[in-house]
């Protein structure tokens, strides 16, 4: 069922409110949204890649194969504005929490509330698997990502230094 984010939306991640000037569809993805997944990816990360370690870019770029393999296990939700995906988040369940994998919004359509409300039906769907707490890993230079978890009432909980190919991890997470 896919869940609008428009004018008067009320959902699971108040108090992120998307702006009203677009309708945003959040639902989760199919097998015939990975090759438009795959090259969302890639516009996102081959846009951010400066300073980043090559190996890290190049691990969130899958092709088709790799996204299908990710997807075993992690329920995926898709955002589109005029029929066309701008962002992506992944949920895995394990042991009653929920952690959000692989966010990633078009670089066109930011500060717009996709992530806002991808998130809210990322945090919906937690709600409704029983998951106590939903959590995520944002690399201490992706300041961006720091400020939409904070936004969206995530508290920081600490900091895995050097965790990633040499890089700074930050925890935020959020009790449902
Ligand atoms: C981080 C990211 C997902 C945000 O997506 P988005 O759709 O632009 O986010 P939203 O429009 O829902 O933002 C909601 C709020 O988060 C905060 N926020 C988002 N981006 C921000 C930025 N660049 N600077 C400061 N605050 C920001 C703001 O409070 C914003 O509300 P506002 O626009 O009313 O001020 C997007 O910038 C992105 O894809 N970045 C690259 C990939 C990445 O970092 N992924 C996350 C890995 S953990």
């Amino acid at each position: 069922m896919p869940s609008e984010h428009g004018p008067g939306r009320d959902d699971a991640a108040s108090p992120a409110v998307a702006k009203p000037t677009e309708t945003i569809v959040v639902e989760r993805i199919t097998h015939q949204d990975v090759p438009a997944i795959c090259g969302l990816f890639k516009k996102v990360w081959e846009g951010e890649k400066t300073g980043l370690p090559s190996e890290l870019v190049k691990s969130w770029q899958p092709s088709p194969l790799e996204f299908t393999s990710w997807m075993e296990g992690v329920t995926y939700f898709a955002a589109r504005r005029d029929g066309r995906i701008v962002g992506v988040v992944g949920c895995e369940l394990d042991q009653g929490s929920v952690q959000l994998l692989d966010l990633a919004v078009d670089p066109d359509a930011r500060r717009h509330g996709v992530a806002s409300s991808l998130l809210a039906s990322a945090l919906d769907w937690a709600k409704r698997s029983e998951a106590l707490e939903a959590w995520a890993e944002v690399l201490t230079r992706f300041s961006a990502a720091s400020a939409l978890f904070a936004h969206l009432g995530f508290a920081e909980s600490g900091v895995l230094h050097k965790h990633q190919w040499r890089e700074d991890v930050r925890l935020f997470e959020r009790m449902l």
